[in-house]
């Protein structure tokens, strides 16, 4: 299942595609000119024709709204350690669940982490192909991408029930949850706790609010459940009696990307929410 859009819907989602960009923040404009060598003055054009053909395909509103070029990884708290992780232990694992464009682990390559130990999963393979078109590096990228549904699990066999026994140091998963209603995001967690080692970390941004509801989906007449860290560790509570794993949850609740811009996704108690789901039993 994926987070369900009417595509014929046009109008609809005119209402979260902002004008093109005329420039591209700093983190993003660095990664694409020196990780992915695009010339200084094609950089904001490069950019605006990937988010027109993204979302063409997908019309998210991080697409429409350029939340991918938000490179959001490295200012979560625990990136340091992420990267130490993953430089120190060449059997550490990333896993982007939901990768979409895969910008945060083309970064965590950029900042010197081998890009075989990074493993990329969405189930749309055409927003995978985005990805190398706007880092360009086909040819040089070792990680594996993979084209999976979370809700179907192991029930879809592999090459998600390989990555159930791989399990991951690092599961990234961003803008996924605050997709679903409650009881699908319930759902899908259990089996995304089955992807993570013990000591193992699940980290991430996402909408979330400072009153705790379901609220108005992207697809008309469905809704999205958007949590507080309470709520959030709640949801991780129930996954863990199911699963028999354990986990502590921590995460703020911020204003970052909430203010400007054409927005009709977000309301007065709409937050960033930053998360660490980690696995301790
Ligand atoms: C809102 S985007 C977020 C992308 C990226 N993680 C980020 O933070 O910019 C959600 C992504 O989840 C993927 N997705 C939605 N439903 C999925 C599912 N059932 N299984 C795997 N991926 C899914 C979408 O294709 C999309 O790339």
């Amino acid at each position: 299942m994926a987070a369900e859009h009417d595509p014929h819907n046009a109008e609809r989602h005119k209402q979260w595609y902002d004008d093109d960009l005329t420039e591209v923040n700093e983190p993003m404009r660095r990664l694409l000119e020196t990780y992915s060598k695009v010339e200084p003055n094609k950089v904001v054009e490069h950019v605006n024709d990937l988010r027109a053909r993204g979302f063409a395909a997908n019309p998210y509103p991080c697409i429409g709204h350029y939340r991918f070029l938000t490179l959001t990884l490295p200012t979560h708290p625990l990136y340091p350690h992420i990267l130490s992780r993953l430089i120190s232990s060449p059997s550490a694992l990333f896993l982007d669940l939901g990768c979409c464009f895969g910008q945060d682990l083309r970064q965590l390559v950029a900042d010197g982490v081998p890009s075989s130990q990074l493993i990329g999963l969405d189930i749309e393979s055409y927003l995978i192909k985005l990805g190398y078109d706007f880092f360009l590096d086909r040819a040089t990228l070792r990680s594996r991408f993979l084209v999976a549904d979370i809700f179907k699990g192991a029930t879809q066999g592999a090459p998600w029930t390989e990555l159930e026994e791989l399990k991951a140091d690092v599961l990234h998963c961003s803008a996924f949850f605050h997709l679903f209603p409650l009881p699908d995001q319930i759902r899908s967690a259990k089996n995304i706790a089955k992807l993570v080692r013990m000591g193992g970390v699940i980290v991430g941004r996402q909408s979330g609010s400072t009153k705790p509801s379901e609220v108005p989906a992207i697809k008309p007449g469905s809704t999205s459940f958007r949590h507080d860290v309470d709520t959030f560790r709640r949801l991780w509570d129930e996954v863990g009696e199911a699963t028999g794993t354990i986990w502590t949850v921590d995460g703020t609740l911020d204003h970052v990307g909430m203010i400007g811009g054409k927005n009709t996704v977000e309301d007065e108690n709409s937050r960033r929410m930053l998360f660490t789901v980690t696995r301790v039993g």
